[in-house]
């Protein structure tokens, strides 16, 4: 067998808003989200072999939830809509926090799908590798498009965003998981009217302005469940030179924006010092 490896970066997704604009039938909320990427995330890497073997390691592999790894849930549907055998070595080097909102396992999930693709040497319609994508999560066909992007519908309606540009974000998780489905079910207000972003804004203050018009509407009920939530804000909002801060997705990781790495590098510090029991990560966006 050839030596041969596929790697795939699967970087942290970032809600830069999130407006819940209504509900279907079957209890799944419809969004409008501008979803960007953060220059931190996990890594995976593929490798021929006879059957299907996953191996993770990195600073939060301890924390993986018990039961079928996204990961092999990612490569088993490939397998099966590719027909081909479900043959791999897969190494998943977690970086990012367990069920904190940035999208770790659904850009996991993403991430596999492209590895194997490539490993396996099939090219599946993108229509379809969507729709495989959101068989397994809801924000795994963004993860896939892995740039700004409008996200619409439950996740399965993705336009490409304006351009953005350099910023830095600096990541703050408390390292308690949140649970998704009991936010959006302590969700309570009244939905929100689409408000996508329409022009390119000039620079990361300009980004900030256009988001500030924007919200989170997972943020109340988040902080409801989790106090803590609130507490990051307020202490990524003290930090000299932040420009914003927010939640993303439905918590309970929270984001500054700042203008440089410097910014950025300063504020992870300060932030690191108030409470050293928090995962903190400056990365730059991607834009
Ligand atoms: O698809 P995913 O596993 O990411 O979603 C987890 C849960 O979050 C869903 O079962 C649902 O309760 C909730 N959810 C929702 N509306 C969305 C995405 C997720 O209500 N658009």
């Amino acid at each position: 067998m050839t030596d041969h490896f596929v790697t795939v970066e699967a970087p942290a997704k970032v809600n830069l808003t999130l407006l819940v604009t209504g509900k279907r039938p079957d209890g799944y909320h419809l969004l409008d989200s501008l979803v960007a990427f953060a220059g931190i995330g996990d890594t995976v890497t593929a490798r021929p072999a006879d059957s299907l073997t996953l191996h993770v390691d990195g600073p939060t592999a301890a924390s993986l939830p018990e039961g079928e790894n996204i990961v092999v849930k990612a490569a088993r549907l490939l397998a099966e809509a590719a027909g081909v055998p479900l043959a791999a070595d897969i190494r998943l080097t977690k970086r990012l926090p367990v069920a904190a909102g940035i999208g770790g396992g659904s850009a996991d999930a993403a991430a596999t799908l492209i590895a194997l693709s490539r490993l396996w040497q099939i090219d599946l319609p993108p229509e379809r590798m969507r729709t495989l994508a959101l068989s397994i999560g809801a924000d795994v066909p963004v993860c896939l498009a892995g740039r700004p992007t409008r996200m619409e519908g439950v996740g399965e309606v993705l336009t490409p965003a304006p351009a953005l540009p350099p910023a830095w974000l600096v990541l703050v998780n408390p390292l308690v998981p949140l649970s998704t489905p009991s936010v959006f079910k302590a969700r309570t207000a009244d939905f929100s009217t689409p408000d996508p972003l329409t022009h390119a804004p000039a620079d990361a203050h300009a980004l900030a302005q256009a988001l500030a018009a924007r919200r989170n509407d997972l943020t109340a009920p988040a902080i409801a469940l989790l106090p803590l939530v609130g507490e990051m804000l307020a202490a990524i909002t003290a930090q000299p030179a932040c420009l914003l801060a927010r939640m993303s997705g439905s918590g309970a990781t929270c984001f500054g924006l700042f203008a440089d790495e410097a910014a950025a590098r300063v504020a992870a510090q300060g932030l690191s010092a108030h409470q050293p029991g928090w995962w903190v990560a400056p990365a730059p966006l991607l834009g």
